[in-house]
């Protein structure tokens, strides 16, 4: 049942990268459902198509194709936003190469001894210095000239192992990459959020847990296993904490990490 507070963010400006993907398409409905004005990205592709299709008639909604890994690209895209006019205070470093992501292209991560340097540095550059080269333009081009907020994500892999036999037998697994990125991730929110704080900027992290999406009856029942709650999140739970982080109601809050997984970090 989505939670719909109407006039949540309409003074917010939100800008959010990789935002065709399971939970971007969550955040855009929900945002543009909160009143926002909302800048999606994503890498050009049927998910960008898509989220045009839904949201191109709505005078809220405007779509840049964005590869948060171009440096060239991410240093244009402030300079592109403010040329329409817009003034982001919202800001999201969603874009990611997820487990999902990989598996869905055809492509799942090689087990860990069958890495190579290459593997591990394509996921790197994006999950975590396309966050970094997103940050220092706001720092460039925002920041300091209007209050602001940055949110990256993380995941409930980022600051706790992930259990790996639940993945046996499972077309897709936990990757070394992903761990290391979305704990690094939580570095850079601890790292700007004192670097910016004379600066009326705030930064946070989000770590979701385990989102459903289809995903077989079996790991369904392993994961839920390792949950307080017992089950797996629905995209729209996420957003519920995500749209508050964009929310004025979250002004005194700067330098966390928020797990919204339904009590797998507290075990
Ligand atoms: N779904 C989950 O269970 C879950 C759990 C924890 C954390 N997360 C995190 O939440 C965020 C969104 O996850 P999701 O489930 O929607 O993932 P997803 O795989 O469905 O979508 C990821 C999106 O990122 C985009 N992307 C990939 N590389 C990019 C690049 N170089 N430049 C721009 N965009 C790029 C993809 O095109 C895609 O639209 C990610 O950071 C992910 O790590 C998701």
């Amino acid at each position: 049942m989505p939670r719909v507070l109407p006039g949540q963010l309409e003074d917010k400006t939100i800008f959010i990268t990789g935002s065709g993907g399971v939970l971007g398409t969550t955040y855009v409905r929900r945002m543009l459902a909160a009143g926002a004005r909302v800048i999606a990205s994503d890498l050009p592709g049927p998910r960008a198509e898509r989220l045009v299709a839904e949201h191109g008639a709505n005078p809220s909604f405007t779509f840049l194709p964005l590869d948060v890994a171009d440096e060239a690209q991410v240093t244009a895209i402030f300079a592109r936003i403010l040329d329409m006019g817009l003034k982001p205070n919202v800001v999201l470093n969603n874009a990611a190469i997820t487990g999902e992501l990989l598996m869905g292209a055809g492509r799942p991560f090689p087990d860990f001894a069958e890495t190579t340097v290459a593997d591990f540095e394509r996921t790197l550059r994006t999950n975590l210095t396309g966050a970094f080269m997103v940050a220092r333009q706001m720092d460039r081009d925002i920041v300091g000239r209007w209050p602001v907020k940055l949110i990256n994500v993380a995941s409930m892999y980022a600051l706790n192992a992930p259990h790996h036999d639940i993945y046996e037998g499972m077309p897709f697994r936990s990757f070394s990459a992903y761990t290391v990125t979305k704990a690094g991730i939580h570095g850079l929110t601890l790292w700007l959020a004192s670097y910016w704080r004379k600066r009326q900027a705030t930064v946070n992290t989000i770590a979701p847990g385990a989102v459903f999406n289809g995903h077989s009856e079996e790991f369904r029942r392993r994961v839920s296993e390792l949950i307080m709650a017992g089950r797996m999140a629905e995209p729209d739970e996420i957003a519920d904490a995500m749209l508050f982080l964009c929310s004025a109601q979250s002004d005194y809050i700067t330098g966390q990490i928020h797990h919204v997984d339904g009590g797998f970090n507290g075990w």
